[in-house]
């Protein structure tokens, strides 16, 4: 996969996933924007792709911040010419294991506000740069549970399927534009959002591996590998899809 000096944001990118997807997209060649809330997290990841001879930035974003976005953006402009490619990963679980009744309001606006007004932002922000330099392209981080039923996580369900639906509708808006938006949907994949969800009820790990054809969890570097092929022009004739990266799970 070429993506020699591609300029690449990806949020989230202090663990798990956005992690991942720093350091193969790196050793395509990408100079990587690694961007995370949480600063030390991201100048670790950093610091071992530099050390790894790529190419990494860390800086701090809180994607819930629109201003954050964009003055983040334009310093990528200022420093590096363009922003090819964003990759909108941050993301956080939630609250697990309550009906919808029980559901609390602190919960619901906490996880809207990253998983789904974050993306939001980070597609607003960047297709404002995108539209001025004449092309683009954004990947973002959905779910399965974007795309099928899950109990006990309304918020959580509410914003990836609202992912999904940003991703289909501004990739319409976008396509005569040379801009590309497209979703990966991962099913449960070992990360720390993964281990939170866990600790709630450890026994729940041999259970959701028994409803997983493959019968294990993805790990964060297969999921990083579409990312990889979406970011490349070997998928050059895509735009507004999901793909699904969940070992059968959706075919039950
Ligand atoms: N792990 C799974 O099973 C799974 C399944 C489907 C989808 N996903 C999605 O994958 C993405 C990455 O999750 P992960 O599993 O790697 O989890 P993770 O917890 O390892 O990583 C998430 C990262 O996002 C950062 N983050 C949280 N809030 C932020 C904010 N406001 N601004 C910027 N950064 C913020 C965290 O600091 C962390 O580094 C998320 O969007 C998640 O919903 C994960």
């Amino acid at each position: 996969m070429d993506l020699k000096n591609k300029i690449i944001l990806i949020t989230g990118a202090g663990s798990g996933i956005g992690a991942a997807t720093a350091k193969l997209l790196s050793s395509y060649g990408a100079q990587v924007i690694v961007a995370d809330i949480n600063r030390d997290k991201v100048e670790v990841v950093a610091t071992e792709i530099n050390a790894n001879n790529g190419k990494a930035l860390a800086k701090k974003l809180d994607v819930t911040q629109y201003e954050e976005f964009t003055s983040l953006i334009e310093c990528i402009v200022n420093n590096f010419g363009a922003l090819d490619i964003l990759v909108n990963n941050a993301g956080i679980g939630g609250e697990h294991q309550k009906k919808t009744a029980e559901h609390t309001m602190e919960d619901w606006h906490n996880v809207i506000a990253v998983n789904q007004t974050g993306v939001f932002y980070g597609m607003k922000a960047a297709l404002n740069q995108m539209n001025k330099q004449g092309y683009g392209n954004i990947i973002n981080v959905a779910s399965l549970a974007g795309l099928k039923a899950s109990g006990y996580n309304l918020s959580y369900s509410a914003s990836k399927f609202a992912v999904v639906g940003m991703t289909k509708s501004a990739a319409l808006e976008y396509a005569h534009k040379k801009i590309r938006i497209n979703a990966v949907c991962p099913g449960y994949t070992n990360s720390a959002l993964l281990d939170k969800l866990l600790s709630f009820r450890p026994d729940m790990e041999e259970r959701l591996k028994r409803v997983i054809p493959m019968n294990r969890f993805g790990e964060a570097e297969e999921i990083a590998e579409a990312i990889a092929w979406l970011s490349s022009n070997n998928s050059k004739y895509i735009t507004g899809q999901t793909i699904t990266l969940d070992g059968g799970t959706s075919l039950i």
